[in-house]
């Protein structure tokens, strides 16, 4: 017989065949919640797993079970490793370490350029075999004639580029939004035209190549519409926002490196045109770009921490909290931008797939309840709806709430 309490299980993402009950029904009788929330697997495409190279920061172990607690069950990690997946030896030392470690699916971008440095190709075609994408994220590609050149390779390869648009010679030192905020503290600001203007440059290059393009984490009102603007014309471009980019402004900044990231919080107008650009289609998905660093590299300030948050054990609470409770988002289109989107523009199945979720309760963030080694959110002590109570990967249970805090 069905537990008394399946009655109150609800699917607000739409029904998901693959759910077994009997996990259901585990997560439910395990908890005190009256009734429980099951969403398809989330799909986060913008992650920093930090393996090989800096585990101080991140292991894939953490990171594949932290994004677990997060209702994650597919990500793509970023190539800013050491060494950098720039060759198909390289690419191999971060694959055996996923096969080792990973506790959901976890894929890797190699890099678009050597070391990330801008000056020599990597080898995209040995690569492209084991990888979603080219990306060389942390900086930009300044070069035309190297993005050029990428996104030649990258479209016979029939692979996205998977750009982190700034162009170095407008950052003047910059580390926060050059908005009011950086004014009325005496801060360097980072200009918008840094993120805009490379993305401007670079769908003037996928005109010429046709190649799939995604936007990582763009920031900007200008940004938005550029996007727009080449969807319309029928280009192959695809982009992500962060839920910190839809949810604060500069004007809630701290002097805290809790609240540094690259691109920075922007200023009122430029979430707002986000907002639009996730409502009307503009914006395809919602990715963390979850960050982590070590307590001591984010302990130095706005100017003088490292850039990064870390995003993914809060991105579905904060949206649900700040977007789809208020009614500005539906589960409907939440469900498009953290799972059907970026699993169809990046290729990645869903398996039996989901997590289960208690809607009802509310929490201030803490990060040292992260399973993530990085703690440095602006959410900490913001009231979030939603605790995760189980999470399923290909049929098996990757995460349950009592192994967390026993
Ligand atoms: O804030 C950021 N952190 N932005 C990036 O582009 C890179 C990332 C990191 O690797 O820490
Ligand atoms: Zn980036």
């Amino acid at each position: 017989m069905a537990h008394s309490k399946l009655k109150n299980l609800a699917y607000p993402m739409g029904e998901c065949s693959f759910v077994s009950s009997a996990a259901v029904e585990a997560a439910l009788s395990s908890s005190n919640c009256n009734s429980v929330a099951v969403f398809p697997g989330f799909c986060d495409v913008h992650v920093h797993f930090r393996e090989p190279g800096f585990s101080y920061k991140e292991t894939v172990a953490t990171g594949s079970l932290a994004s677990a607690r997060g209702g994650y069950t597919a990500v793509c990690t970023m190539p800013n490793l050491n060494p950098v997946p720039d060759s198909v030896e390289n690419l191999e030392q971060q694959l055996a370490i996923i096969r080792r470690d990973a506790c959901i699916h976890v894929y890797p971008y190699g890099a678009i350029t050597v070391g990330e440095k801008g000056e020599e190709l990597a080898d995209l075609e040995g690569m492209a075999p084991n990888i979603k994408g080219y990306s060389d994220d942390g900086r930009g590609v300044q070069s035309d004639e190297m993005m050029l050149a990428a996104m030649r390779r990258a479209k016979a390869l029939g692979l996205p580029i998977v750009a982190h648009c700034e162009v170095n010679e407008l950052l003047r030192g910059g580390y926060i939004h050059d908005g009011e905020y950086a004014k009325a503290h005496g801060h360097r600001g980072i200009c918008s035209e840094s993120e805009w203007g490379q993305i401007a440059r670079d769908l003037e290059l996928v005109r010429q190549t046709g190649v799939k393009y995604h936007v990582c984490h763009i920031s900007t009102k200008e940004s938005v519409e550029l996007i727009r603007k080449a969807k319309a014309e029928g280009l192959d471009v695809t982009c992500e926002t962060g839920p910190h980019y839809l949810i604060m402004d500069d004007s809630e900044l701290q002097e805290d490196g809790w609240f540094k990231m690259n691109p920075p919080i922007r200023g009122r107008e430029d979430k707002e045109a986000l907002l639009q650009g996730v409502l009307d289609g503009t914006i395809d998905m919602i990715a963390t770009d979850h960050a982590p660093h070590s307590a001591e590299e984010k302990s130095k300030g706005l100017e003088k921490s490292a850039f990064g948050i870390v995003g993914i054990e809060t991105a579905f609470p904060a949206l649900y909290t700040y977007l789809v409770k208020p009614g500005i988002l539906s589960f409907e289109r939440l469900r498009e931008l953290l799972v059907t989107n970026p699993r169809k523009r990046f290729g990645i199945p869903m398996g039996s797939d989901y997590s289960v979720w208690d809607l009802e309760a509310c929490e201030a963030v803490d990060p040292n309840q992260f399973i993530s080694k990085g703690h440095a959110t602006p959410f900490a002590g913001r009231m979030l709806y939603g605790k995760c109570l189980l999470t399923v990967c290909d049929g098996k249970i990757v995460y349950q709430q009592e192994d967390h805090h026993g």
